[in-house]
């Protein structure tokens, strides 16, 4: 059966990966996106009934994040809206030990629309399309919880679960809690770039206090500041996140990709070898 599903983040890490399995598979996607027609803004609620205009499904990942102040209001205004469009389905990106995300997936759980939600670890793309990446190009990556394991997850499992809890009735009601097969500290992580870059990239472990300092000096808005310290601190130093699960083997029936696997894929692509922004000319 052919649905018409808008993908919110549509561009982004996930979103656009989505978007392009969910076309594979002869469904019609919206990108939902501020550069959009019609335009999809979390900060524009009126814009909101046009994008969910003839739609019968929605993938939402919120920005910058459901931990952040403001987001419990967005996601109850959109579910309501959603309800009065005649949304069939909903699946909810959400962070994995983050409380204030699962506040947000209550929400979802309780909007009378189906549902499922995808609960992330960290993503391995964070250190090449988001936060850690310029660091890397710099060659030197300083950060706090040196010593947490975390295990990263690749967007494209991700994707690939999405797509399956949007097509397939049998993961209404489920929540899946999404992690990749093994547990890296930010010291693997580094290792296991150098040696497929053949770079020497320097980690050095450092407080979060000088962390957040250092994002300060940096000149990084101060609600940034916050978010990275609230990640480091909820998500990154709770032990309870350093646990590998199996729900994408259970959802795809296949390993979750290993974190080798995505580094080598992303060393090919050069990503790791261009010069930093803060470098350019
Ligand atoms: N990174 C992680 O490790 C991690 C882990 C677990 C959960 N998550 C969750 O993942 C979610 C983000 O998903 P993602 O990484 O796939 O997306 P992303 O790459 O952060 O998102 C970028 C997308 O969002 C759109 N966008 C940006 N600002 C917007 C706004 N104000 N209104 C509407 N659209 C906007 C962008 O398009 P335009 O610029 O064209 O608008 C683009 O399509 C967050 O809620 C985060 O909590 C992340």
């Amino acid at each position: 059966m052919k649905n018409n599903i808008l993908v919110l983040g549509g561009t982004g890490k996930t979103g656009r990966k989505v978007v392009e399995q969910l076309t594979n598979r002869g469904q019609k996607v919206r990108v939902g996106s501020r550069n959009a027609t019609p335009s999809f803004d979390w900060n524009v609620p009126a814009n909101w009934p046009a994008a969910f205009q003839g739609i019968d499904k929605i993938y939402i990942t919120f920005q910058p994040d459901l931990a952040v102040p403001g987001a419990l209001e967005a996601i109850e205004l959109l579910t309501k809206e959603a309800h009065k469009a005649g949304i069939k389905k909903l699946v909810l990106l959400s962070g994995k030990g983050e409380r204030e995300a699962e506040l947000c997936e209550q929400v979802v759980i309780h909007s009378g629309i189906d549902y499922t939600i995808v609960r992330a670890s960290w993503f391995n793309q964070n250190f090449s399309e988001s936060f850690f990446l310029d660091p890397i190009l710099a060659g030197h990556v300083a950060l706090p919880q040196a010593q947490a394991k975390v295990p990263y997850v690749d967007t494209d499992d991700i994707a690939a679960v999405v797509v399956e809890t949007l097509l397939d009735d049998q993961h209404n009601g489920e929540i899946y809690e999404l992690t990749g097969p093994r547990l890296l500290t930010f010291e693997d992580v580094i290792q296991e770039i150098n040696k497929a870059t053949e770079r020497n990239i320097v980690f050095t472990p450092i407080s979060l206090d000088a962390y957040s300092k250092m994002l300060k000096e940096f000149q990084l808005p101060a609600d940034y500041v916050w978010l990275i310290t609230y990640l480091f601190t909820e998500v990154i130093g709770n032990e309870k996140n350093s646990l590998v699960t199996h729900d994408i083997e259970k959802v795809l029936g296949r390993k979750a990709k290993d974190f080798s696997t995505y580094v080598q894929e992303t060393a090919a692509t050069g990503v790791w070898s261009s010069i930093p922004k803060n470098q350019r000319a």
